[in-house]
């Protein structure tokens, strides 16, 4: 649990910033939730945690996809001994732990080239066993997840020098307004999503509340990763991955006001994912 008082303060800082995650209303204070203006959705504030995350509904018309999908994916974390089987594995394999290396110098690198940010997001948060490599670039962080046991794994584990504050918040409908927060960061979700336009929609979300840079990971198409799996395909049969391609992330970013500085691969070897910073114009 937050002390009460850093929890007070936390929010004082980023409520103006604030937006619902339904309708994008402007939120009222209650002692204990955030009361939307324009809609009246009520968000309880449970131990100091702000619980603006808004869960996909499943498809019901008959659906035959395979692997985890949008939905599925947003539950599997919710209780936080699920949370905690997925971070000790980082922390206990020697491959995982290899590859968080690498991605703490690819987040040194990208985000040392950008101003220092007042306030960043880091969305999904998950654990936390990427934020102390973020908030040495930051006056704030923000740390959200869509499931409340990674929320609370990361506030037991994740603790920085930087101020920080936790919600639950889903990266399809991020709860800020436009341009409000300095930069945010989003590892891993992405290739999670498993239809074409979630993972557009997740791009231009992020961008949407950037005031000035997102980065974003995404698993290559063709990356050599992708490529043997998908030769591999009419014998293993496993799922194809969901993939995008620089010039999909690139198209987006010039849509939408950006522009791809820089598509950093993981490993060329071991990983299909690429860290894509994405700056505003
Ligand atoms: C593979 S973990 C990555 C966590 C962290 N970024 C890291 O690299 O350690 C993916 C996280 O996405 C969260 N998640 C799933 N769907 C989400 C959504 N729509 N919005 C925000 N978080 C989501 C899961 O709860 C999980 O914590
Ligand atoms: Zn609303």
């Amino acid at each position: 649990m937050q002390d009460n008082s850093a929890v007070e303060l936390g929010l004082a800082n980023i409520q103006e910033l604030l937006a619902c995650p339904k309708c994008r209303g402007i939120f009222e204070r209650n002692v204990d939730s955030l009361v939307c203006q324009a809609c009246g959705s009520v968000f309880p504030i449970l131990d100091g945690v702000p619980m603006l995350a808004v869960l996909d509904e499943a498809e019901t018309k008959p659906f035959t996809h395979k692997g985890p999908t949008r939905e599925s994916y947003q539950q599997e974390y919710q209780q936080l001994d699920a949370a905690a089987g997925y971070n000790l594995k980082y922390k206990q394999r020697i491959l995982k732990r290899w590859s968080t290396q690498r991605e703490f110098r690819l987040l040194y690198r990208l985000l040392s080239s950008q101003p220092r940010s007042r306030t960043l997001l880091e969305l999904p948060c998950g654990g936390g066993r990427l934020s102390s490599a973020m908030a040495k670039f930051t006056d704030f962080l923000i740390e959200a997840d869509v499931a409340m046991g990674q929320v609370q794994y990361s506030q037991q584990h994740s603790r920085v020098e930087t101020a920080q504050i936790w919600m639950t918040a889903s990266a399809l409908h991020i709860p800020f307004r436009d341009a409000v927060v300095d930069g945010v960061v989003c590892i891993r979700l992405c290739h999670h999503l498993h239809k074409p336009e979630e993972r557009e929609q997740l791009v231009v979300e992020l961008l949407r509340v950037a005031r000035r840079f997102v980065l974003i990971t995404f698993f290559d198409y063709h990356s050599l990763k992708n490529i043997i799996r998908r030769v591999r395909q009419p014998l293993h049969r496993k799922r194809p991955k969901y993939t995008m391609t620089v010039d999909e992330i690139d198209n987006i970013a010039r849509r939408h006001n950006a522009r791809l500085e820089a598509y950093p691969q993981l490993s060329w070897i071991g990983s299909g994912h690429r860290y894509a910073l994405l700056v505003k114009s």
